[in-house]
């Protein structure tokens, strides 16, 4: 799987060059974006088309070959062949760009490269649109900023270095114009990604802006091995199963010890089952999964399985962890495979601790999992105060068939099991 840290922001906010340092660190493929933007202009200006000429740019496109090389000395932009690194950072190309990338078919075309040239890469892609449009499922979003008069003054001083003859004058022209074009554009404009993260560089050095998205990739990184750890599916060996029965027989008693409970109804010896559940303590899941004979797979949410305890107990015990925020596709799967294993799924609809005293919305996914593997739904019902030794009514339900709801009929399923179970949290004895 590819990692991809998106770099976006406009002109001279220091995006080429802190790219290059943090590509060089992590070890990243550098895409500069707008050096294929350049070479369709550059192109354009080679053959003296105009921006009117939609079927000479057609053309250009369909035989255009842009390549990007990162070697020892720097990144290396290819034209057709030919070694164009330094020719499309001239004033011509420049002043030109950003209304050449505003045309429909180059964005489509370039945008189609960029993605290829980063396929089952790991990458650092600097442009205005990557976290927005090329690549919006991005690891890492930037946003990088800075005063327009500081921008101008760094473009300034670079190109005066690279032995660009423009003035200050021209170049924040130019800046201020792109800027408005880059930033109304019908498609890829430049704006800001809602999950990206915004540095502005006006007040800091480029070693300062290094350092944070530094730290931010570096975050990123834990927080993908955490998640590969987290999602791991790992067998059943004897030995996982003894130490689960052993640990089950412990923390029954302990639990015995702890509340008075009081179970009603079971669970059938075979067969696949949803256990939906109302939740109110963290202790009710443990009622579930400890008194019945049979392995309960309780899905969690997933940041339970960051405490280094829970995440082994939840190992043990099969847990399935699930991110709560979005339709989790890899939970959903393990939870139908669970079903299709003749085992039983546990589940809390409600999505949340007293989901059902707050009113809330409870969830489909029980629902779409009994409909899509028709397995049926156990209600369950559990009440008490949770105080020590005071009384945990478990009550088990009869199993519900949900065959006959189509998949247009969530909504109404989910209602049929949560009627079910608030009914047994009424039950008393
Ligand atoms: O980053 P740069 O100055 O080399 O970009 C040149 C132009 O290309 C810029 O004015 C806007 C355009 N561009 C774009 O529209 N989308 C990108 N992802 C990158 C650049």
């Amino acid at each position: 799987m590819s990692f991809i840290v998106a770099i976006d922001g406009p002109a001279g906010t220091g995006k080429g060059t802190v790219t290059k340092i943090l590509a060089k660190k992590f070890k990243l493929l550098n895409i500069d974006t707008g050096a294929t933007y350049r070479c369709v202009t550059l192109e354009m200006l080679n053959k003296g088309v105009k921006l009117e000429e939609l079927d000479k740019i057609k053309e250009i496109l369909e035989n255009i070959k842009i390549e990007i090389e990162n070697t020892k000395e720097g990144q290396k932009v290819f034209l057709n062949g030919e070694d164009v690194t330094e020719k499309i950072r001239s004033k011509e190309v420049t002043e030109l760009v950003s209304q050449v990338s505003s045309i429909k078919e180059v964005r489509f075309k370039m945008v189609d490269l960029q993605r290829k040239m980063a396929e089952g890469k790991n990458v650092i892609m600097e442009g205005r649109d990557i976290g927005t449009y090329v690549f919006p499922s991005a690891d890492v979003k930037i946003y990088l900023d800075a005063d327009l008069e500081e921008r101008a003054k760094r473009r300034f001083l670079q190109n005066r270095e690279k032995g660009i003859d423009i003035n200050y004058v021209d170049v924040l022209e130019n800046i201020k114009q792109r800027d408005e074009n880059d930033r109304c554009k019908e498609i890829g404009a430049l704006k800001l990604a809602k999950d990206a993260e915004v540095i502005d560089s006006t007040q800091i050095s480029i070693n300062q802006v290094v350092r944070e998205i530094s730290q931010i990739i570096i975050n990123k990184k834990e927080e993908i091995k955490l998640e590969k750890k987290i999602y791991k599916v790992r067998k059943e060996t004897t030995w996982k199963r003894f130490l689960r029965n052993i640990i089950k027989g412990t923390l029954a008693v302990v639990y015995k010890i702890a509340f008075q409970v009081k179970i009603n109804g079971k669970v059938p010896s075979e067969g696949s089952y949803i256990l939906c559940c109302n939740h109110i303590n963290y202790l009710d899941a443990a009622a579930i999964v400890l008194f019945n004979k049979r392995k309960v797979n309780f899905v969690a949410k997933e940041d339970l399985f960051k405490n280094r305890l829970l995440f082994w107990l939840g190992h043990i015990f099969d847990a399935i962890p699930i991110k709560r925020d979005m339709q989790d596709i890899e939970a959903m799967k393990r939870c139908l495979k669970v079903l299709k294993n003749g085992e039983l799924l546990g589940i809390f609809p409600e999505g949340t601790r007293k989901g059902l005293e707050k009113n809330g919305k409870a969830k489909n996914g029980a629902a779409f999992m009994a409909i899509k593997s028709k397995a049926k739904v156990i209600p369950i019902g559990i009440h008490g105060s949770f105080k020590p030794f005071s009384k945990v009514y478990v009550n088990y339900g009869e199993p519900i068939d949900l065959s006959n709801y189509s998949k247009e009929e969530l909504d109404e399923a989910t209602e049929k099991i949560m009627q079910e179970i608030v009914i047994l949290t009424k039950k008393e004895d």
